[in-house]
């Protein structure tokens, strides 16, 4: 098929990239030239395990296009999938300006029996309210359907080929028959295709991220409390993960979740229910003790030196949202960083790809080390906050050595408590007491 994947991000180029690769012809439309311009010339704008490859592929036999160009992108598509941001506005609603710029750009191009799909996350009726735009902009009804994405950034390549399930909302049976025709060769292995209203497939989107973002909270609100009461939340989450009602996905304990979706997602999924009179009590809870959970890191070390960091050396390990990306939207490091540069502290940090973008927003305010033991040289103690593999068995020896004080806060709880006090290391981990260290 000939397809129009608009907003070339983390979901647009590695949604029209695997589109490609199972046969359709892609155009990426993006109005970031630079972005573009990049990607034609084969470079990668951002960090996915696999994309590079899967791009250069697809360029090189012509199925897979760049472009700024709206009316080549779009004048022949048989789909034209939306993939712009959707961020939070200033009271949490999704600001839905990007999306809204698009369709009027798109209207007067589009071929009478396109569809048009969105698969940003947008508010429950923004598909209505396409097909209503559409009407007006181009006085027919127009092909409209939701199909949310739920790839995993780090893991999106796997995720878009083999996904748990794809999910389709439409109002017409040809449409669901168009789209399950295109995710055939990803459903191979008999995952449900699911149809349903786009009202539905719009709120499943909110609902799953919600429901993971509670996980979250809940299993770190508990582990704060499992810290004060000398129990430890790894025993805990041995204990309730094997009952078969509850599992152990999604209740590691940390230094809060990040990334560009589950905040704003929670937050729009409780502006929604406010729109409608609700009070979104969970929701709420949920944010705001991850807004809490953010600082844990920077409490923690601002309380070991007696509550002043002005001038202390503190290297941080990780400062992506999570490992295998480069995206710091919302990552707990960033809030750190703010804490500590607020402390007046020495921060030098390392992250194996979120570099480049961090330096974008700070500048000379940091230090930027080479390597994850170069980052400890004289630190007086190091933050772990994102849980890369480099990080998860280093030279402890070498460690020692280079920090002026052994003392580790991990965020993600990576070492155990009993080995780090046995190698010398003040180690302080989320979720278990000190008394459970030593
Ligand atoms: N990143 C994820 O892991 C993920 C997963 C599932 C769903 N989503 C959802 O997918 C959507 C996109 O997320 P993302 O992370 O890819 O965003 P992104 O910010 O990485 O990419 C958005 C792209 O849209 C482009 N854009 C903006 N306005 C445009 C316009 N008028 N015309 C053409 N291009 C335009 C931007 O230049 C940018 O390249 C969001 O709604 C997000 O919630 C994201």
């Amino acid at each position: 098929m000939r397809i129009a994947v608009v907003g070339t991000g983390y979901v647009g180029l590695v949604t029209g990239t695997c589109l490609a690769d199972s046969g359709n012809r892609v155009t990426c439309l993006d109005i970031n030239t630079e972005k573009i311009v990049r990607l034609q010339k084969g470079e990668i704008p951002i960090y996915e395990p696999g994309l590079e490859e899967l791009v250069a592929r697809n360029t090189a036999v012509g199925r897979l296009v760049f472009t700024t160009d709206t009316v080549a992108a779009i004048e022949s598509a048989e789909i034209v999938f939306l993939a712009v941001g959707t961020p939070p506005s200033a009271d949490g609603a999704a600001d839905l300006s990007a999306l809204w710029a698009v369709i009027d750009s798109i209207a007067a191009h589009l071929h009478p029996l396109a569809v048009i799909v969105t698969k940003s996350t947008v508010p429950v009726g923004t598909c209505a309210g396409i097909e209503k735009r559409l009407l007006t902009r181009t006085g027919r009804v127009c092909r409209v359907a939701s199909n949310p994405e739920f790839l995993k950034e780090g893991a999106a390549i796997e995720d878009f080929q083999k996904p748990d399930r794809v999910v389709v909302g439409v109002r017409s049976a040809d449409i669901a028959d168009i789209l399950r025709n295109l995710y055939a060769p990803f459903l191979r292995t008999e995952n449900p295709f699911l149809v349903m209203s786009p009202e539905s497939s719009e709120m499943t989107k909110y609902v799953a991220n919600a429901l993971l973002a509670t996980k979250i909270s809940f299993i770190n609100e508990v582990a704060n409390l499992c810290e004060r009461m000398e129990a430890d939340i790894d025993d805990v989450r041995r204990g309730i993960g094997h009952d078969s009602r509850i599992g152990f996905a999604f209740l590691f304990p940390g230094a809060g979740y990040g990334g560009s979706c589950f905040p704003k997602d929670v937050q729009a999924l409780a502006a929604m229910a406010r729109d409608k009179g609700l009070v979104p009590r969970v929701l709420n809870a949920v944010h705001e003790t991850n807004l809490l959970q953010k600082h844990i890191l920077g409490e923690k070390i601002s309380a070991s030196f007696g509550g002043h960091l002005a001038g202390r050396k503190i290297a941080i390990w990780g400062l992506a949202f999570k490992p295998r990306t480069d995206d710091i939207r919302d990552a707990p490091a960033i809030d750190l960083i703010e804490q500590l540069l607020l402390g007046a502290s020495q921060v030098t940090v390392y992250d194996p790809e979120a570099m480049g973008n961090v330096r974008a927003i700070y500048g000379d305010r940091l230090v930027y080390a080479t390597g994850a033991m170069d980052a400890l040289n004289g630190a007086e103690c190091l933050a772990i906050v994102t849980e890369w593999g480099d990080f998860r068995h280093p030279d402890f020896v070498d460690m020692a050595r280079r920090m002026a004080a052994p003392i580790i806060f991990d965020g993600r709880n990576l070492y155990s408590p009993v080995d780090m006090h046995a190698r010398g290391f003040t180690y302080h981990s989320i979720g278990k007491s000190p008394v459970i260290s030593r």
